[in-house]
């Protein structure tokens, strides 16, 4: 069984897919954190990143892979290096949409993320699973919120062990929410495989539910059609 999210940054797909994983025992399939590992092999390695061809030839060129944990898909590899703490820096952030437009850079990461279904029953999140990955999936969501929403649980989220006060937050909000538009326009306006709902994907607003809610609707969702 597939399950497709896609959705915008922030719109809570990660826990989501992790905690569906859990609940079903799937196996969940991080897609965005693929195209940070490109974006962040570009970087590390010094490449123009306007250099589509050389950026291609780099996405063709590594191995990314999540290597097994116990019988799990693991962390995720460059050429056999753990980058799972790496690929969420904010240089990566910055640079990872510009990356992911590239349509060979698409193609290159289509096969192993369809590799990963080959074998496992699997919650796929991104932009665009339900439509390009995995059109044939099971199941598929478009999972929203508001974006004002979405910056405020990333920074809740950026602060969670620290003891600091939300109040003293709002500048980091308007940032982050101010990068999250930007991110969103152009993950949607790219010309190959743009962030856009399925037309057969649930469409679920996340906004005013919680992350226990929009799993239970999803659950729902598949123990109807298990
Ligand atoms: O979900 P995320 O924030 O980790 O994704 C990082 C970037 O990768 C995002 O800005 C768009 C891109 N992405 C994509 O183009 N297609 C996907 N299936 C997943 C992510």
């Amino acid at each position: 069984m597939i399950i497709a999210i896609d959705g915008p940054a922030g719109s809570g797909k990660s826990t989501i897919a992790g905690e569906l994983a859990r609940r079903f025992g799937f196996t969940k399939l991080d897609t965005g954190a693929m195209y940070r590992a490109v974006a962040l092999s570009a970087l590390d390695r010094g490449f123009d990143l306007d250099d589509e061809d050389a950026i291609t030839g780099l996405a063709r060129a590594i191995r990314i892979a999540f290597p097994p944990r116990d019988g799990k898909p693991g962390p995720i590899c460059v050429d056999d290096v753990d980058v799972s703490r790496q690929i969420r820096e904010p240089r990566v952030d910055t640079c990872v949409s510009k990356v992911s437009a590239y349509p060979g850079v698409r193609e290159a990461m289509l096969a192993p993320q369809r590799a990963v279904a080959d074998h496992h029953d699997v919650v796929a999140e991104g932009r665009d699973i339900g439509t390009v990955v995995f059109p044939h999936a099971d199941i598929k969501v478009f999972l929203t919120a508001d974006p004002a929403e979405r910056a405020r649980r990333r920074v809740i989220q950026r602060h969670e062990h620290d003891d600091i006060d939300i109040a003293d937050l709002a500048d980091e909000i308007a940032e982050t929410l101010a990068q999250i538009e930007r991110r969103d326009a152009l993950d949607a306006g790219r010309a190959v495989a743009p962030l856009v709902a399925a037309p057969d994907a649930v469409r679920i607003d996340s906004t005013a539910h919680t992350i226990d809610e929009v799993v239970d609707q999803i659950a729902r969702l598949v123990a109807e059609r298990r």
